[in-house]
C-alpha cells in the first residue's frame, strides 16, 4: 500500500486549513484511507447475485437510503418501537464495502443480509459486481446541495470555522473533480452506464423526488430489493411508519445520532451528528452566487447531456 501512495498525485485542500489531503488513484481523488479500503475491496470482495449494493456519491442521501433499506428488509422482525435504527447509527446497520469485508463475508456465509453500502465509483468496483449481476440502488441529488453538504461536513470533521474556509475554493475544487470519490458527474455517469448495460438491475433514486413523495420511491425501492409491500401492509400504514422512522426529523433527534461516533476508515472518527445537518432541498441558495449557480448547472447539464438526467 505504502508504495502505491508514494508516487500518486497529491492535493491539499487549502479551505480545510490543509487538513484534508487527497490522492489521485485510478483517476479518482480521495482520502488515503478510503483509497486503501477501495483497493482491499477490489482485491477481496466476492459479490453474490443476491447482494444489493447501496451506492452513492458522498452527501447525496446515503444515510437516508441506508436507513430506509434497512427498515424495509428487517420489517418482519422489527417495528417502529423495536427497530435497531432507534439505537444504531444507520451507517452501522449496513456493512460498508470499503471497511467491513469480514462482516460482508459472514453475511454471505449465513445468507442472512443482502445489503452492502459503498461510495466507490462504478468503474472502480470489484469485478465480481458486474460478473455476479447483483442489484444496485443509486441515489443522487442536486450537485449544488451535494457541495454545500460536503463543505459543511468536511468543516465539521476538521473543525474549521466557516470564516476560515472560503466556500469559493471548495466550489472550484468540486468543479475540477477534486472531491472525495472523484468528480460527481463521472460518478453519476458510471452508474448510469451500468443501468444501460444491465437493465432491471440498477435502480436510480433522486433525493429531491424522495423528499417530495417518499411513498412512491419507497414502493419502488422495496419492490426492487425483493421486499415488496403487500396491499395489507400498505393499508396498515407500514410504509408511512417506515418513512416516519427514517425521516430526518426523527433520526436526527435520536441520542445515537446526536452524540455517537463512527469510523468510515481506520484513521477517522466522525461524530454521527455531522451526518445530520439540515436535510433540506435548496440550502445551496445560502452559499452560491448567481455566477456559481450558472457555472455548476451548465457543467452538470453538459456532462450529463447523454443521460437525460437533470440534477437541478
Ligand atoms: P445536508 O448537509 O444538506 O443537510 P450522506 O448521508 O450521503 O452523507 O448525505 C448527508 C445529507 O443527507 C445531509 O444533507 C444530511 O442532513 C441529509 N440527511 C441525513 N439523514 C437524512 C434523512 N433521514 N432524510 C433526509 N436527509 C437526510
Amino acid at each position: 500500500m505504502e508504495e502505491i501512495f508514494e508516487n500518486l498525485p497529491q492535493h491539499t485542500c487549502n479551505w480545510t486549513k490543509g487538513r484534508l489531503i487527497m490522492y489521485k488513484y485510478q483517476g479518482i481523488w480521495n482520502l488515503k484511507g478510503l483509497h486503501e479500503g477501495s483497493i482491499l475491496a477490489q482485491q477481496n470482495f466476492k459479490a453474490q447475485p443476491t447482494d444489493v449494493l447501496l451506492c452513492s456519491y458522498p452527501k447525496t442521501g446515503t444515510t437516508w437510503l441506508k436507513a430506509l433499506s434497512f427498515a424495509i428488509t428487517t420489517r418482519a422482525k422489527y417495528d417502529g418501537s423495536t427497530s435497531p435504527l432507534l439505537t444504531t447509527f444507520p451507517h452501522e446497520c449496513i456493512p460498508f464495502l470499503e471497511r467491513d469485508l469480514d462482516q460482508i463475508e459472514n453475511n454471505h456465509k449465513n445468507s442472512c443480509f443482502p445489503l452492502v453500502g459503498t461510495h466507490i465509483p462504478y468503474t472502480c468496483l470489484p469485478k465480481s459486481v458486474s460478473a455476479s449481476n447483483c442489484k444496485i440502488v443509486y441515489i443522487y441529488r442536486d450537485a449544488k446541495d451535494v457541495l454545500v453538504s460536503y463543505y459543511n461536513f468536511v468543516r465539521g470533521i476538521y473543525k474549521v470555522p466557516e470564516e476560515d474556509a472560503p466556500f469559493k475554493e471548495a466550489f472550484d475544487e468540486f468543479c475540477e473533480g477534486v472531491s472525495s470519490y472523484g468528480s460527481y458527474w463521472d460518478h453519476i455517469l458510471g452508474y448510469w452506464r451500468a443501468r444501460q448495460e444491465r437493465p432491471g438491475r440498477v435502480l436510480f433514486l433522486k433525493y429531491e423526488d424522495m423528499k417530495r413523495d417518499a411513498t412512491r420511491d419507497m414502493k419502488r425501492l422495496a419492490e426492487f430489493i425483493g421486499y415488496p409491500f403487500s396491499v395489507a401492509e400498505e393499508s396498515a400504514g407500514v410504509i408511512k411508519n417506515i418513512i416516519k422512522l427514517c425521516s430526518f426529523e426523527n433520526l436526527s433527534k435520536l441520542e445515537v445520532n446526536k452524540s455517537g461516533s463512527y469510523n468510515p476508515e481506520d484513521a477517522t472518527k466522525i461524530e454521527t451528528r455531522t451526518y445530520f445537518r439540515k436535510g433540506k432541498v435548496g440550502d445551496w441558495e445560502n452559499y452560491f452566487t448567481h455566477e456559481m449557480k450558472q457555472k455548476i448547472d451548465s457543467l452538470m447539464d453538459e456532462k450529463l447531456s447523454d443521460t437525460g438526467l437533470i440534477t437541478h
